[in-house]
């Protein structure tokens, strides 16, 4: 499976940001993630409805939308989203899984399930036809700057086998909290083939962000 950078912009220097994504552009980042919190299913707020369609006027860069929002099956027409965007609804916040991803796929989007350090994988027994891909957090969800969960990366492994057995080796693992150089290696090698880039790599202080991509596409190959 392609490996492929999915930048988290809520990291970003946001008096930064036009010349941030002209530098996604020319570095051919393959998706923008866009961190959605909602305050009760996580204790923070970032990004909205606004965001995402302003930076849809901006870029062609397709949409990664990570979701960590109560019940998101009644707001999915919130968000603008459509053909080759990604949106990841977590599976801990609804009651209504599949009517969620179905939602998704719908509107011409790629679903995607996240789930939480402690979420088993076994929750997606009975979703693997109607999604495209999971989401495994690596951290506890709803903040930067966070050290990896070291399990995380032994669930990783167990996801791929257990996919790949199944007869779903073209469900893609995506992989976001502390996706560091090192981390990304070892992730890679456990089977992940998006990374949600935050502090700990794509934005790293002391290298310019065309350094750190090209380290960071170094780790993940
Ligand atoms: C945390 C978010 C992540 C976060 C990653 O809940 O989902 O996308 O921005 O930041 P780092 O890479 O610093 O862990
Ligand atoms: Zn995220």
């Amino acid at each position: 499976m392609k490996k492929q950078i999915s930048p988290s912009v809520m990291c970003v220097d946001f008096f930064n940001l036009a010349e941030t994504i002209a530098e996604f552009e020319r570095q051919n980042i393959e998706y923008i993630h866009v961190d959605i919190m909602d305050g009760v299913y996580v204790p923070n707020y970032t990004l909205g409805t606004d965001f995402i369609k302003q930076l849809k006027k901006h870029t062609k860069i397709p949409m990664d939308i990570h979701l960590m929002i109560e019940n998101p099956e009644s707001k999915l027409d919130w968000f603008e989203f459509g053909e080759g965007d990604y949106v990841a609804v977590h599976y801990e916040t609804t009651k209504h899984l599949h009517k969620a991803v179905a939602a998704i796929r719908a509107k011409g989007a790629k679903s995607m399930v996240a789930i939480n350090p402690a979420t088993p994988i076994s929750v997606l027994e009975n979703i693997l036809d109607d999604i495209d891909a999971v989401l495994v957090m690596t951290v506890n969800p709803g903040f930067a700057g966070q050290k990896l969960i070291p399990s995380t990366l032994g669930k990783i492994s167990a996801l791929r086998k257990y996919l790949d057995k199944n007869g779903y080796e073209n469900i893609e693992i995506e992989v976001d909290g502390n996706v560091s150089f090192e981390n990304a290696r070892l992730m890679s090698d456990a089977g992940a083939n998006i990374f949600v880039a935050g502090t700990s790599s794509i934005f790293k202080a002391g290298q310019s962000m065309a350094e750190n991509t090209a380290k960071l596409r170094d780790s993940i190959k």
